[in-house]
């Protein structure tokens, strides 16, 4: 509880020794709130201001209406250092105006004085009561810290409205994506303890998406969510453990690298070495066209975001891997053309199929193996210290993908699909030639003369993609061996979406070749 009282004059002023002026908390008060300051600079071990879930009241003493001024200076202090104030949380003595008799020199109190104290002191205790069993989100917490000290704005969402662009939250999946997307709903810091993680982190619906999520704040935010979720350390913890036994997974499956002495050689064995389905040349040779747009709508989690999770990368390079990065990039981006740029060139391909091409539209839709294919790009680009392996991730990209893309150019043709529709396919059959040798000579050697302790990342990296997409590669063809939908919710009825013939295109005869099969068969 504060106290103060208030003067009505200057006479008062100087009798008491004052250095008040008419309405202003005495100079004690003063003294206690600049002593409350220092919890400004105190956590406690969870990080929360100490004073965080406390109660304060204001009780003036005096004999003016200045009491009200009194209480509003005093509440106002009392809230910023931490403390909660209940519902009338101050009692005070108006006794008649310009009289001298103070609250505590009254012979026998105030009955409306002595009423409204006990109801301050009786809301105090209610709340208090209250924080004690619910204290406060740690956000509150952190955020008043920051305003003040540092001094610098904290979260920019506070008193904003809440976005309304962005992919709509999905579905939960079980119990990482329930608890992170009930978490975004929420204000930031309501996070509670991760569940623990007994899936293959390699390809769970759930912890997949839980992840996606996570990343997804990176990017273009979901629809709702508060964007200062993005760097909340509760989330970012959570994220951490997701990571964590992803990577561990990773490492499972691909064993430890040999650091050899030519990562470029290396690069080139790893490729080479690399098996697995081929969905390029199944699609070219029998894909029907509802398979084919099932592919689309998986490969529409990354390829309407392409380019950007790699973009992450580019300061963290420097020398001639950065030039060379950004050399790519500016391709991948349209050269500076909107219009051109690959993920709007795969939205062309997907309104062509008569697919949404709205960003996330098929987020619900989309098992774990295709989340994971963007997962991966997405933790490699967001942490630094797997820089290399990321240089190492679109190297593979950049290298592997000629064959695969022109494979599913003929396999569109085939089924009926005009130049448009096909265009994102023929730009990177033409594109890549280029960027493989760009990646390959420049961005990858450029990086390992500048840092060569990194080749083990870099071909860690590497082989991670290898490896992810293997799996995507897997889960489509076996779900289509069965007849059915390698899509979630009892896939989609995608003869629905009929295909709009940009041109009277001609349909060409398919090549079922499989020779040249490329290892990024799946086709970026
Ligand atoms: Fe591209
Ligand atoms: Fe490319």
């Amino acid at each position: 509880m504060a106290c103060a009282s208030t003067a009505h004059s200057r006479r008062q002023h100087f009798r008491a020794g004052h250095t008040y002026l008419d309405g202003s908390p005495v100079e004690q008060a003063q003294r206690v709130l600049e002593r409350l300051d220092a919890f400004l600079g105190e956590t406690d071990s969870g990080g929360r201001m100490v004073s965080l879930d406390r109660v304060a009241i204001v009780a003036v003493v005096g004999n003016d209406d200045g009491a009200h001024h009194v209480g509003a200076e005093l509440i106002q202090g009392l809230n910023d250092i931490g403390f909660s104030i209940p519902a009338s949380g101050m009692t005070y003595w108006v006794g008649e105006a310009m009289h001298k008799t103070d609250y505590k020199d009254l012979p026998s109190g105030s009955g409306k004085t002595d009423q409204a104290t006990k109801t301050t002191a009786a809301n105090a205790a209610r709340l208090a009561r209250i924080l004690a069993d619910r204290p406060y989100p740690i956000r509150g917490v952190r955020a008043m810290s920051v305003v003040i000290d540092p001094p610098i704005d904290f979260p920019p969402s506070h008193g904003r409205p809440l976005p309304l662009h962005g992919p709509p939250c999905p579905t939960p999946r079980g119990t990482l994506s329930g608890a992170v997307l009930s978490a975004l709903r929420q204000s930031p810091g309501s996070l509670g303890p991760m569940p623990p993680v007994a899936v293959d982190a390699l390809s769970d619906d759930d912890l997949h998406l839980a992840l996606y999520c996570c990343y997804e704040l990176h990017y273009r935010g979901l629809a709702g969510v508060d964007p200062a979720w993005e760097w909340d350390p509760a989330l970012l913890g959570f994220r951490a453990g997701l990571e964590g036994a992803l990577l561990q997974r990773l490492r499972d499956e691909i064993g430890p690298s040999v650091c050899l002495a030519d990562v470029g050689s290396a690069l080139d064995e790893l490729i080479a070495a690399a098996s697995g389905p081929s969905l390029s040349t199944f699609l070219l040779e029998s894909g029907s066209l509802g398979q084919l747009k099932e592919f689309c709508v998986h490969r529409s989690a990354y390829q309407l975001k392409e380019a950007d999770p790699h973009t992450f990368a580019i300061p963290r390079l420097w020398g001639e891997a950065k030039a060379a990065m950004v050399e790519i990039q500016y391709d991948e981006y349209g050269s500076g053309r909107a219009a051109s740029m690959h993920s709007t060139l795969f939205a062309d391909t997907m309104t062509t199929l008569g697919l949404d091409s709205t960003y996330g539209a098929y987020l619900d839709k989309l098992p774990g193996p295709t989340l994971a294919t963007v997962n991966l790009a997405s933790m490699f680009g967001l942490h630094r210290r797997w820089r290399a392996a990321m240089v190492g991730h679109l190297a593979v990209f950049e290298m592997t993908s000629i064959v695969p893309m022109e494979r599913y150019s003929r396999a569109l043709a085939r089924l009926g699909i005009g130049p448009k529709g096909r265009r994102f396919y023929d730009v990177h059959v033409a594109a890549d030639a280029r960027h493989g040798a760009i990646a390959r000579d420049r961005m990858v050697a450029g990086l390992i003369e500048t840092e060569p302790d990194l080749g083990q990342d870099l071909l860690f990296g590497a082989a991670a993609v290898l490896l992810v997409e293997k799996r995507f590669a897997r889960h489509l063809l076996d779900a289509w061996s069965t007849g059915s939908s390698s899509l979630l919710l009892a896939g989609m009825d995608l003869s629905e979406c009929a295909p709009h013939h940009d041109q009277n295109q001609p349909n060409e005869s398919p090549s079922c070749s499989t020779s040249g099969l490329g290892p990024r068969d799946s086709g970026l």
